[in-house]
């Protein structure tokens, strides 16, 4: 590996942990829990870790642990501080025996079926400690939910003595890692399993899990991206820049970003659908904020779009579920057309009132990929469809009616951009850093006291590291059930943007003012050394979601 001067600076940072971490540790037991809903159903699937206690460290005298192998599984897609996980993870627990192994499953929860995988040692983990990136094992996105993948898992981990499993992932994989736990305590396998709260989307958080690991990196980078945008396009004032920005469902990436560097326009999808707003509704807002910063002759600006917006407004929805039943329903005819023209009209024709005037609304490019580009079940690839690009044209096309109409006067000119993949592997923040070392520190304890199904917990992340509070929540105690792909199933429930928390309120009393004066703010790149109130700082999310 060719290292470069940052990373070579970094391998010496030492991650703070929290105090209660630091010396030997006892076991506290808080009460016992339930299921956020559902309850009766969630005790019957998972009657061996329904209900445990939460858990949290307080000091206690030196004990003995034997020596253990575990297994570490990535899950899903990048998010700053996965290496520290497994720093932290390898660390804990060696500190608790230093004959203890840690193993790493190659590429996501396949190595585990597949039994791929390598065995950890601090040769290799010392070269990616507070680095960026999965690659040290590499993910993946099977997902393991057969009786078949979790008893070809026991097997390799019989085959390699490995007595617990730490799985790394977002809402789907740490409930998915809470039936595996319930299913090795019925029937006594003798394999822990302990879940970590990752994803950059900021989905996985509740009472007991603040945030997930990776938002605030992933956060900070497209903040500098966009502070840096807002930098030119204030020097420039000739483009509006219309920026996608990851996160499949919820809007709590565009949200923090919004309050790091307060742009013109901020869309949260979690109000699109409360408002229920138009698609229509969406541009005509868009077009206004621009004849207004237009008649104060500022003819540029910056729109964040967040990636899941298309399956929050309503009447896009309706279309998207017409459209997955049509191509399957009239497959046959609909492949014998040949032009696009010919297919547009017949999807046009066959879809409800409604449906096909929204349908017809959209530029033709948009349409087109609608219906061409289907995944492996033929339904529609919301995930590929562009917004940025959607909202430019039907945006200027707005500007030209307003024109017309004399309510518009100015010039308007935009550049679309799609942050997502920048700032997933990006080097942790002091914050992500800290924070992922101190999960995996606290998943070997975990592991060290018999423990399965817990999420491995780190709170009060808003203070300093000194003064987090680490331990373990029961899986079971965040899930709910959920119809997924026709079936009721228990889940950990996705947390979305609460249009009634201090973050969106925050966005919200100060909207107006950031669409028509330009008050932009340039956070600039993520620091690791310096002081801390520039080094240090989680998100404004969660400093507001503390004093709540
Ligand atoms: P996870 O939920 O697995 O952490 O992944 C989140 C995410 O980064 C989303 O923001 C994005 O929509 C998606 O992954 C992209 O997936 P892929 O890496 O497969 O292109």
């Amino acid at each position: 590996m060719i290292k470069s001067a940052l990373q070579i600076a970094r391998e010496n940072y030492k991650p703070k942990l929290p105090g209660a971490l630091k010396g030997s540790i006892k076991i506290v037991e808080g009460e016992k829990t339930e299921s956020i809903a559902d309850q009766d159903d969630i005790k019957k699937m998972f009657p061996n870790t329904y209900g445990m206690p939460i858990l949290s460290f307080a000091p206690g005298d030196k004990k003995d642990y034997p020596a253990i192998n575990v297994g570490v599984i990535l899950s899903g897609g990048q998010a700053p501080g996965g290496h520290n996980v497994i720093a932290g993870l390898f660390d804990g627990l060696k500190a608790l025996n230093s004959n203890s192994k840690l193993f790493g499953f190659l590429g996501g929860p396949s190595g585990l079926v597949d039994n791929e995988y390598m065995e950890l040692t601090s040769e290799i983990i010392d070269h990616y400690r507070n680095t960026g990136g999965f690659d040290i094992i590499g993910s993946g996105r099977t997902k393991l939910e057969s009786k078949e993948q979790y008893d070809k898992g026991l097997e390799n981990c019989n085959s390699l003595d490995i007595k617990a499993l730490v799985i790394v992932g977002g809402d789907d994989s740490n409930t998915n890692a809470c039936v595996l736990a319930e299913y090795y305590k019925e029937i006594n396998a003798g394999v822990q399993v302990i879940g970590c709260p990752k994803t950059i989307d900021g989905d996985l958080k509740n009472n007991m899990i603040e945030t997930s690991f990776g938002f605030d990196t992933a956060c900070k980078v497209y903040s500098e991206l966009i502070g840096n945008i807002q930098r030119d396009a204030n020097s420039a004032k000739k483009y509006w820049h219309f920026i996608k920005l990851m996160g499949r469902s919820a809007s709590h990436i565009g949200l923090e970003c919004a309050l790091q560097t307060q742009p013109n326009i901020t869309i949260i999808s979690e109000e699109v659908e409360e408002k229920k707003q138009t698609l229509e509704q969406i541009v005509n807002s868009i077009a206004d904020v621009i004849a207004q910063r237009s008649a104060n002759n500022e003819n540029f600006g910056t729109v964040l779009i967040p990636e899941g917006l298309i399956e929050f407004i309503p009447e896009m929805k309706k279309l998207i579920a017409e459209l997955n039943d049509l191509m399957v329903e009239k497959e046959n005819e609909f492949i014998c057309l040949e032009s696009k023209l010919e297919k547009r009209e017949f999807i046009t024709e066959s879809l409800s009132k409604d449906s096909s005037t929204v349908y017809d609304s959209l530029p033709n490019d948009i349409a087109d990929q609608l219906i061409m580009d289907r995944d492996p079940h033929g339904n529609v690839q919301v995930s590929k469809i562009e917004t940025e690009k959607l909202l430019i044209e039907m945006v200027e096309s707005q500007l030209k009616k307003m024109r017309k109409e004399g309510k518009y006067k100015g010039k308007f000119a935009a550049q679309n951009h799609f942050f997502g993949y920048e700032g997933r592997c990006a080097a942790p923040s002091n914050f992500d850093a800290d924070y992922t070392y101190s999960l995996g520190y606290t998943a070997a304890i975990l592991i060290g006291e018999g423990k399965t199904g817990y999420m491995s917990s780190v709170r009060n992340t808003s203070a300093s590291a000194n003064e987090w509070i680490a331990g373990g929540v029961p899986v079971t105690m965040m899930m709910n059930m959920e119809r997924r792909h026709g079936k009721m199933k228990p889940v950990i429930q996705k947390a979305l943007v609460k249009l009634n928390g201090a973050p969106f309120k925050k966005y919200e009393q100060n909207r107006e003012d950031w669409a028509v004066s330009t008050k932009y703010i340039y956070p600039g790149p993520i620091q690791y050394f310096g002081p801390s109130e520039v080094c240090d700082s989680p998100t404004k999310t969660l400093l507001l979601e503390k004093n709540e």
